[in-house]
């Protein structure tokens, strides 16, 4: 039996992605608000974000290199799945799963800065601060952690547990 304790309850997540999901209708109000997705973690978040709005958005998708099936970042990141809307001159608002050292975020939205959209910002499930490695702050965060690996709600390890629907700690 693999060994899971509960951080977040699928009612405690209902809860963060409705504030946030205010948040961003508020924020986008105006604007040309594209979501672009980082897969495959996002899904479920964007997913849930996404029916939550209240203002128009675009859905766009995006694919960085991924751990394989290891549980730290390797720092050798390349993109294997670009987005495909027009996004220049657009309001890009990257939605990740969880940003960890920081680096697929710094090279994601450099990649992302050369199509010339009006603005790019970053929202994210979870943002765990302990293994950063560049500076990078999110500029929307559900939940803060300090340590862990975590899986459900869309993150994996080694492909599995993505389609649980609350958020654990995997003791590896
Ligand atoms: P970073 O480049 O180290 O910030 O890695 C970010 C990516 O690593 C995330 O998009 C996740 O796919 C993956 N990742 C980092 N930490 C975890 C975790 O605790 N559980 C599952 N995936 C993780
Ligand atoms: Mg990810």
């Amino acid at each position: 039996m693999p060994d899971l304790r509960i951080i977040l309850t699928k009612e405690k997540i209902d809860h963060l992605i409705s504030e946030m999901a205010q948040k961003i209708s508020r924020d986008y109000a105006d604007r040309h608000l594209v979501m672009v997705g980082v897969l495959k973690g996002a899904f479920i978040f964007l997913g849930d974000l996404a029916r939550q709005l209240t203002i128009p958005a675009e859905i766009d998708f995006i694919q960085f290199s991924s751990y394989g099936n290891k549980d730290t970042s390797s720092g050798d990141i390349r993109l294997k799945k670009d987005v495909s809307c027009d996004i220049k001159g657009k309001d890009l608002l990257v939605v990740e799963d969880i940003i960890d050292t920081g680096l697929t975020m710094q090279k994601l939205v450099a990649h992302l800065a050369t199509f010339l959209p009006n603005s790019v910002r970053v929202c994210t499930f979870i943002d765990k601060k302990e293994r950063r490695k560049v500076e990078f702050t999110a500029d929307y965060v559900c939940h803060h952690v300090n340590s862990g690996f975590l899986v459900g709600y869309g993150l994996d390890y080694a492909e599995k547990y993505r389609n649980l629907p609350a958020l654990y700690h995997l003791n590896l």
